[in-house]
């Protein structure tokens, strides 16, 4: 990926976290939308796909963007927005059962919510 197309990438993640935020109280009720997820296989896609550039961002430690106090994501219906939403934009490809997958990990491993 070169410089321009990482920017590009980066400006419309960090959007979206904005974005979510209100886009997505109507489901919120819904309990968690990627609960039929793989959190092992969602593991091993977090590793390929995201862990790179979140640790670039915040001074090598790809886990600090889920678990700094400010973080973004609140809610899973938010979790499940971003999930998707960074997936279309970065182009990365994968399917709605993939989303799920990364989403329950990242669940599970930082968010916990009840
Ligand atoms: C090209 C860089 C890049 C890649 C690759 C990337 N992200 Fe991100 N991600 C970002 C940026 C930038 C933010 C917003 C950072 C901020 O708000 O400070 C972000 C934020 C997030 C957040 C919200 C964190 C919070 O504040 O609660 C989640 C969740 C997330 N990304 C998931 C993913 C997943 C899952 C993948 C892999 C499928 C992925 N990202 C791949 C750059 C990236």
């Amino acid at each position: 990926m070169n410089a321009h197309r990482l920017s590009t990438a980066l400006a419309a993640c960090a959007a979206a976290a904005v974005g979510v935020a209100t886009a997505v109280v109507a489901v919120a009720q819904a309990g968690k939308p990627y609960a039929s997820g793989n959190a092992a296989a969602g593991m091993v896609l977090a590793d390929k796909a995201c862990n790179a550039c979140h640790a670039r961002l915040h001074d090598g430690n790809a886990t600090r963007i889920y678990t700094r106090p400010d973080r973004r994501v609140k809610t899973p219906s938010q979790l499940a927005a971003q999930v998707a939403y960074c997936n279309t934009q970065l182009g990365l490809s994968y399917f709605p059962e993939e989303e799920a997958d990364l989403a329950l990990y990242l669940d599970r491993e930082y968010y916990r919510f009840p």
